[in-house]
C-alpha cells in the first residue's frame, strides 16, 4: 500500500480531483448515435492499451494523491477479459471510498453476481429507451430485453443504488421522458436524465437536439411533482428530486449544457490508452502511458500526475463561440 502522499490533486482553480475514471477498453458491442460512429471505428493495438497491473499500479498511486472515488468505464468494461480480478484488485486499494462502473448492462445477466463480490460498490447503467424498436435504433443492437435482465440482476445481486443514465435527445427518445420515471418509481431506481452534449461520434450534434434540463424537470414534475433533494457532496452533478407522493426511485437531472456544473468539478479522466484527460472537452491529453513504461519512478510519475492536473481547464466551452469539440468520442473518453 501506498501512503497518503502531499499535497494532494489540486487544480490551478483550486479543485481538489477525488475523482478518477479509468476506462478499459475503447471497444463497444453497441453503437449510441451520441457516443460512437456506426462503422469506421478503429480499436486501439492490444499494446497500447494499459495491462490491467498498470492499470491497478496507477489506481493506487491516485489514490495516493488523494482520489477516494473510482469508476471504471470504456467502451464497455465488461468486453475485457478479466475484468472482475481488475475489480477486485482495485476493491483492495486502501483509502478508497466508492468503487463504480457504468455498463451499458449487456453482460450484467452473467455477471452480475461475480461483480457484487468482487468489491464493486455501485453501478450506472446507460439506457436510453424503454421501447424495443427506438431502443435498437439508438443503439444498433436489438438487446433491450437482456438490458432489462441486467437491471434486475444487478438489483438481485445489491448492486445499489442503481443509476440508469438516458441521454435526452430532441424528437429521438424526448417523448419517454415521464416513461423513464414511472420505471425509476416502479423498480426503485435512480433515473438520471443527462442533456446531449457534443461527444458524438457521427458529429451529428446541434443545439437544437439538447433537451434542457429545466424542460425535463417540468415534464417529470406535471405527471408526478417532484422535491429537491440536497446532493450528496459538494461536485455532484446531478439536480437530485424525490417524489413528492413518497413513490421509491430518485430523479437525478445533469445539465452540463444549459446549467455548466465545472465550477464543482473533481474529475480526470484515464483512457484505455493511458492518456490523462483532466476535462471531457480537453484538446489536448498527457501521456501517461509513455511515463510509465519508460521506467519512471514513483516520484517521477506523481509529480507527472500533478502537473497534468494544474493544467486542468476551468470548464469547457460549449456556449461559447470558440468551441471546437474533443476529436476523440465519447466511447474513448470513458464516460
Ligand atoms: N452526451 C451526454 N452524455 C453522454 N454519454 C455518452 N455520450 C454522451 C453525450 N454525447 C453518457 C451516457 C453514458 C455515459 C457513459 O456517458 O449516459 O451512460
Ligand atoms: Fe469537469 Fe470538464 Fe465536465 Fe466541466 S466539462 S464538469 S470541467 S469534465
Amino acid at each position: 500500500m501506498l501512503p497518503l502522499y502531499r499535497p494532494s490533486l489540486t487544480d490551478s482553480y483550486g479543485r481538489q480531483i477525488k475523482d478518477l475514471r479509468i476506462s478499459i477498453t475503447d471497444r463497444c458491442n453497441f453503437r449510441c448515435v451520441y457516443c460512437m460512429p456506426e462503422s469506421g471505428v478503429e480499436w486501439k493495438k492490444k499494446s497500447e492499451i494499459l495491462s490491467y497491473e498498470e492499470l491497478t499500479y496507477l489506481a493506487e498511486i491516485f489514490v495516493s494523491l488523494g482520489v477516494t472515488k473510482l469508476r471504471v468505464t470504456g467502451g464497455e468494461p465488461l468486453l475485457r477479459r478479466g475484468v472482475i480480478n481488475f475489480i477486485r484488485s482495485l476493491a483492495s486499494i486502501q483509502g478508497l471510498e466508492d468503487l463504480a462502473l457504468t455498463t451499458n448492462a449487456y453482460f450484467l445477466p452473467e455477471y452480475a453476481e461475480r461483480l457484487a463480490k468482487s468489491g464493486l460498490k455501485r453501478i450506472s447503467i446507460s439506457i436510453d429507451s424503454l421501447k424495443p424498436k427506438a431502443f435498437e435504433l439508438l443503439t444498433k443492437v436489438n438487446a433491450l430485453g437482456r438490458v432489462l435482465e441486467g437491471i434486475d440482476a444487478a438489483q438481485k445481486y445489491n448492486l445499489t443504488p442503481i443509476k440508469i443514465n438516458m441521454v435526452v435527445m430532441r424528437h429521438i427518445n424526448e417523448s419517454e421522458i415521464v416513461d423513464f420515471a414511472s420505471f425509476a418509481r416502479e423498480k426503485n431506481l435512480i433515473a438520471r436524465y443527462i442533456e446531449y452534449m457534443p461527444l458524438d461520434g457521427p458529429g451529428e450534434w446541434s443545439r437544437d437536439l439538447v433537451v434542457s434540463g429545466r424542460e425535463i424537470f417540468e415534464k417529470i414534475n406535471a405527471v408526478y411533482p417532484l422535491m429537491l433533494l440536497s446532493p450528496n457532496h459538494k461536485s455532484e452533478t446531478a439536480k437530485r428530486f424525490g417524489f413528492a407522493d413518497g413513490a421509491g426511485g430518485e430523479i437525478g437531472i445533469i445539465a452540463p449544457v444549459t446549467e455548466p456544473f465545472c465550477g464543482a468539478c473533481s474529475r480526470i479522466r484515464l483512457t484505455a490508452d493511458g492518456q490523462i484527460r483532466t476535462c471531457l472537452f480537453s484538446l489536448s491529453e498527457h501521456n501517461l502511458r509513455d511515463v510509465l513504461r519508460s521506467g519512471a519512478s514513483l516520484e517521477q510519475i506523481r509529480q507527472f500526475i500533478i502537473n497534468a492536473v494544474l493544467k486542468k481547464e476551468d470548464g469547457h466551452k460549449i456556449n461559447k463561440p470558440d468551441f471546437v469539440a474533443p476529436e476523440r468520442t465519447m466511447s474513448c473518453i470513458g464516460g
